[in-house]
């Protein structure tokens, strides 16, 4: 995988053979976006079941649980994580034979991985309709072709309609404190010939108020039953601000995003380290011993969202009654 700790100044491909490897790299973000780590676990689970040397198949089973407790225990808030892993262990559960059970592992694992682009491509299908050429499209985070195995689920929509040919611009924050918008969004969006303007995380109300949005796409971690968007902190007051301005807001996401076991409270919000804050790539700005709050993700309710782009159409209000149709 790429390391996109690395980025922008250095392209960096790491290889892994271990699935604890593999949970070190999701947990400090080598790897991040909720597709990708969904697919970087499912692959760590194949690194588990390719190492393991158990002859009898509970044996088998209990080490592909360990590794999977391991991995579940990564990241909280982006649900595919948990569905790359249930998908795989799922299918390890209903082997007869360790050797069967090494096969389905495998295959699961390559099927998500191939199925994700196909799936980004249709999102992007879904959403290009929506932007109209000329537009400028605010996001947030990075929503690209790193942030799950290629295409891009937010910028997936940005390169339909663009292949539509139109002319597009995305507005891209930063998005302190990891900076996914100015290293992985600016530089993605540059290798592809798109054109992207950065700004602060503080200059999006002022854009907005200006009128140079015209529609905001941003992707999302997890999108509960009751409607409601976990994505990238910042996400939010897009919303808020979209609404205020009348500018459309669309999330675009799987059906691997989806949770259908949960309402917006029962959801762990990611708080990272206060490091992330009181530093930037290492240079400290702020006093020793200062205070600090790190949430990673913020929640954007349904009455602020336009519609959501999936891989099967648009979803629209009332999303309690939709989304559950979307998932049969
Ligand atoms: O903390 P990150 O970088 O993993 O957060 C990523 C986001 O919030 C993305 O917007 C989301 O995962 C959608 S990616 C297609």
């Amino acid at each position: 995988m790429i390391d996109q700790t690395a980025l922008p100044a250095r392209l960096v491909y790491v290889r892994y053979t271990r699935p604890e490897q593999v949970a070190i790299a999701i947990r400090t973000m080598v790897v991040r976006g909720a597709p990708a780590i969904g697919v970087a676990a499912a692959m760590g689970l194949a690194l588990a079941a390719d190492r393991s040397r158990a002859a009898k198949l509970p044996d088998f089973m209990r080490e592909m649980e360990a590794s999977a407790t391991l991995l579940r225990g990564t990241r909280p808030t982006a649900v595919n994580l948990f569905w790359g892993i249930d998908r795989v262990m799922k299918k390890a559960d209903m082997s007869s034979s360790v050797r069967e059970a090494k096969e389905a592992v495998y295959a699961e694992a390559k099927a998500m991985e191939e199925e994700d682009v196909e799936v980004n491509r249709n999102i992007g299908k879904s959403g290009a309709d929506l932007i109209r050429n000329g537009d400028t499209v605010l996001t947030q985070c990075n929503a690209g072709a790193l942030a799950t195995v290629g295409y891009g689920t937010a910028l997936g929509v940005v390169r339909a309609a663009v292949e539509q040919g139109k002319l597009v611009k995305v507005l891209v924050p930063e998005t302190r404190p990891a900076l996914q918008g100015a290293r992985l969004t600016a530089f993605e969006l540059a290798r592809d010939g798109i054109a992207c303007t950065l700004i602060t995380d503080t200059a999006v109300g002022y854009m907005m108020s200006q009128g140079r949005v015209d529609c905001v796409v941003v992707g999302a971690d997890r999108i509960t039953k009751d409607g409601y968007v976990f994505n990238k902190i910042g996400t939010y007051q897009e919303a808020v601000l979209a609404k205020r301005h009348g500018v459309p807001f669309h999330p675009a996401a799987p059906r691997s995003t989806f949770d259908l076991t949960r309402t917006h409270d029962q959801v762990t919000i990611e708080e990272r380290g206060a490091e992330e804050v009181v530093e930037i790539r290492g240079k400290r700005i702020a006093p020793k011993g200062v205070v600090v709050a790190n949430p990673a993700f913020d929640v954007t309710p349904p009455e602020l969202v336009s519609s959501i782009i999936t891989e099967r159409g648009l979803l629209k209000a009332p999303f309690e009654e939709n989304i559950p149709r979307l998932m049969s």
